[in-house]
């Protein structure tokens, strides 16, 4: 395989790889390193790379041509590729590592200053990559990191190919911890399992805590794995083990269905009918993520009779013997007769209530899913969270004003906006808690 960097600094990517495993490899037959400077593609007396930004603006840009007669001056191999790195690129995980070690040449450029020309970007680079949500001076430093880890995956670069393979990412999951002599070190002894030469549960021990570790650091891998059903049950005893030190996770949530005050299509203030569907279906999310409570609030006395029977049905008729995971969620459920009401219950908890909003078109919003979800994670003996879902044609703007946060709208795929609440309840409790732990 082969490394084309154009660069400014051909010194930097010499210097990097001067020592090491891989810049060993970088001198064998089967791996190469060559550095292009665009600078003697100038014609200028002082070798001008550079220019300021059409538009105006701090800071130069790379002048397209002599950077497109660098990448032009390269030989090139059957489906090579040009990277161009840059913060704005798609990030380099150890997936498209992998990819680009399939590769027989890549061909990277390294920016500086502001960047590079656009129009150098759009006729001569086939794709950019970032190596994280950071900004550094220059590319060498990025190249040298897509160098370094392509060039181990490719096979003979480093000593055992199993080496590679057990590394963090290769299989989605982190590394597990690793011990060498001494045995003791400041008090702490080696794994028993570690040295009792047992291959096999040396094997699980190692595979356990890797998924720990995941779990515990990097939670957000775990979408991307396809566990099987003994990692799934380890993860569900990690998180049990975590609930039992740190309070129940979503036990610091509670929902309310709010049937009044809310909006018809006139904008007049009304109370919307209770439905069997939203009683069964919220009260089984609920359950489902550990909510606290699912408050149902109407001033209707007939309704509250209503939802008497049904849940007696379910709760100590027939319903909860033919079906016990129903009475479960059930038990969750609370009718009440107003907000206030909700309010108080939940303030009664001790903890600081913070009342969150929905709308399927808020005025504005102030908080982003993510951003309550680690409010909410991390407040979990502090805050009592109280999040309120209208029926009809939404909240009222008196509800929506009084609200601490307003959550963003759930977009779909076009300009159709007219989930069902229950399905609404699900998808946000479903995006609040999408990992196992918030990384
Ligand atoms: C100071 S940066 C320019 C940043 C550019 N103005 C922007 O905001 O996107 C100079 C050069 O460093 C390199 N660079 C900076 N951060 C990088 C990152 N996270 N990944 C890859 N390359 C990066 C790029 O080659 C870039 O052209």
């Amino acid at each position: 395989m082969r490394f084309d960097v154009v660069t400014l600094f051909p010194d930097m990517l010499q210097g990097l790889f001067a020592e090491g495993v891989v810049g060993r490899a970088l001198q064998s037959d089967d791996l190469t390193l060559n550095c292009v400077n665009p600078r003697d593609f100038t014609s200028d007396v002082h070798r001008t790379v550079d220019d300021t930004r059409y538009g105006g603006g701090a800071g130069m840009l790379m002048k397209a041509p002599p950077l497109a007669q660098a990448v032009q001056s390269l030989p090139r191999r059957p489906g090579s590729r040009v990277i161009y790195l840059s913060p704005q690129g798609k990030p380099l995980t150890q997936h498209k590592v992998r990819q680009l070690a399939q590769q027989e040449q890549l061909i990277l450029v390294c920016g500086r200053y502001e960047g590079v020309d656009q129009r150098f970007i759009d006729h001569y680079v086939d794709e950019e990559i970032s190596i994280g949500d950071y900004v550094i001076s220059g590319g060498e430093l990025a190249a040298g990191v897509v160098i370094d880890s392509v060039a181990r995956c490719i096979p003979g670069v480093v000593g055992q190919v199993q080496s590679v393979v057990e590394d963090s990412f290769f299989e989605g999951l982190l590394d597990a911890p690793h011990y060498t002599r001494p045995a003791q070190f400041e008090g702490e002894a080696v794994p028993d399992v570690l040295a009792s030469g047992h291959h096999e549960k040396i094997e699980d021990w190692r595979e356990q805590q890797a998924l720990e570790r995941t779990w515990q650091q990097r939670p957000d891998l775990l979408e991307e794995c396809r566990l099987g059903t003994g990692q799934r049950r380890l993860l569900r005893d990690l998180l049990e083990q975590e609930n039992l030190q740190r309070g129940q996770r979503g036990s610091n949530v509670s929902i309310a269905l709010v049937h009044h005050p809310v909006y018809n299509k006139h904008r007049d203030t009304i109370t919307t009918s209770v439905t069997n569907m939203d009683l069964h279906d919220i009260s089984r999310t609920v359950r489902t993520f550990e909510l606290d409570r699912y408050y149902v609030v109407t001033p209707v006395k007939s309704q509250h009779e209503l939802i008497a029977r049904i849940t007696h049905h379910w709760t100590s008729g027939y319903g909860s013997t033919y079906n016990p995971n129903r009475k479960e969620a059930f038990d969750q459920m609370v009718v009440v007769s107003t907000l206030e009401e909700v309010r108080q219950r939940c303030s009664a908890k001790g903890e600081r209530l913070v009342v969150t909003v929905t709308s399927a078109n808020p005025a504005s919003t102030s908080i982003t899913y993510p951003q309550l979800a680690r409010r909410i994670e991390e407040q979990r003996q502090g805050e009592h969270h109280l999040i309120l879902f209208g029926t009809g044609w939404g909240l009222t703007d008196e509800i929506m004003a009084q609200a601490d946060l307003v959550l963003p709208p759930i977009d779909g795929n076009g300009r159709y906006n007219h989930l069902s609440v229950r399905s609404a309840v699900a998808i946000i409790m479903d995006r609040l808690f999408r990992y196992y732990r918030q990384p």
